[in-house]
């Protein structure tokens, strides 16, 4: 098998490590590996697959003396616009973590286990979900297979490694009864029904990005969508209440199978035992958990989800890797 060079970008912040780690554990056939940040990190070092890397400075110069085949991409927003297309350019593929790029009509925005196909179409970006979309795709793509969806209602509790370094250290911190820096408001002993900017129709950019990528991704813009999502002092994973409105009737158990024979989806649903899942069981893991899977008996054809997935794994680093992998197959497949 042909060996790749791979970058990863924004190497040193939250995601970033967890693309290392990631990485570690899934072993792709890579040649070499480049780990490069701001011109602060430059020269730092960092251990992976058991040696030290230097960091190196992200530039268009990188790119156009180094031979790089696919570039993990988590260095925010701005470093994304500027550089992913300078990056493509080189024939390089981008998998862009940010939202810089996800509604671009010329950008597939993937997740592996429910529209792999679209990474055929892309013109050397593709877009990683926002994370409290990927987790919910990987749970409603089966149900819109099986039944159709007409609505859905998304209801967040989400961690604050969400919000990066920032946010981690604003709950350490705010637990010792220090000051927030990241959050306009304390996320210690609280919830803050903001996650990222206001919106003119009063909605937040993140629950807009939960609609519009769901559409996106599930590949119809029919579908009838509404989202509050929350901030709450949990460090890691992102917990969701899904409500969805289904076209056609069901049998619980039947759906319930459909959900447990999904890729990446691990049903944890035994209420008699108070077995349903968690933040707290589902960070270091890399597959989705669905639970508390009942009727919605307010209306016809409805059923109620509770969704959790590690946000900065399946979230965000592990579904990016996952895109490599199958970029990787792609080519091996040509
Ligand atoms: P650095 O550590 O050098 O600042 P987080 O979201 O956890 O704060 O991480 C942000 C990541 O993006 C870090 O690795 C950070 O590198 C990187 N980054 C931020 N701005 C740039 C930039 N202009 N060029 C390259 N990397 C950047």
């Amino acid at each position: 098998m042909k060996k790749y060079n791979v970058a990863v970008v924004g190497a040193t912040g939250m995601v970033g490590r967890t693309f290392l780690k990631v990485l570690e554990e899934k072993k792709l056939p890579v040649e070499n590996y480049y780990l490069l940040a701001s011109s602060r990190s430059a020269g730092k070092t960092i251990e992976f697959m058991g040696k030290d890397y230097v960091i190196e400075e992200l530039t268009e110069e990188f790119f156009k003396t180094h031979k790089v085949d696919i570039a993990l991409f988590s260095a925010g927003g701005s470093t994304s616009e500027k550089f992913a297309p300078i990056v493509a350019e080189t024939g390089c593929i981008v998998i862009d973590n940010s939202s810089a790029w996800r509604m671009d009509p010329k950008v597939p925005l993937v997740v592996p286990e429910v529209n792999p196909d679209d990474i055929k179409w892309n013109k050397g970006i593709i877009a990683n979900p926002n994370c409290s979309t990927i987790q919910a795709m990987v749970a409603l793509r089966p149900l819109q297979e099986k039944y159709g969806i007409k609505r859905i209602v998304y209801s967040t509790y989400q961690a604050v490694s969400g919000a990066g370094m920032g946010g981690y250290s604003d709950l350490e911190n705010g637990i010792k009864g220090e000051a927030p820096k990241k959050f306009n408001h304390p996320i210690f002993n609280n919830c803050l029904p903001q996650i990222d900017v206001f919106l003119p129709n009063g909605y937040t950019k993140e629950e807009m990005k939960m609609v519009n990528e769901t559409k996106k991704i599930l590949g119809d813009d029919t579908l009838k969508i509404t989202a509050t999502t929350v901030r709450v002092p949990v460090f890691n994973s992102h917990s969701e209440s899904i409500n969805v409105e289904l076209k056609t009737p069901f049998e619980l158990d039947e759906l319930k199978d459909v959900l447990a024979k999904a890729p990446g989806l691990i049903v944890e649903d035994d209420i008699d035992n108070c077995i349903y899942p968690m933040a707290i069981n589902a960070t270091g893991k890399n597959e989705t958990f669905v639970g508390r899977i009942r009727r919605d008996e307010s209306i016809d054809n409805g059923v109620n989800l509770w969704v959790v997935a590690d946000n900065i794994r399946k979230g965000a680093a592990t579904n990016a890797v996952q895109i490599a992998e199958k970029v990787i197959e792609m080519w091996e497949n040509n």
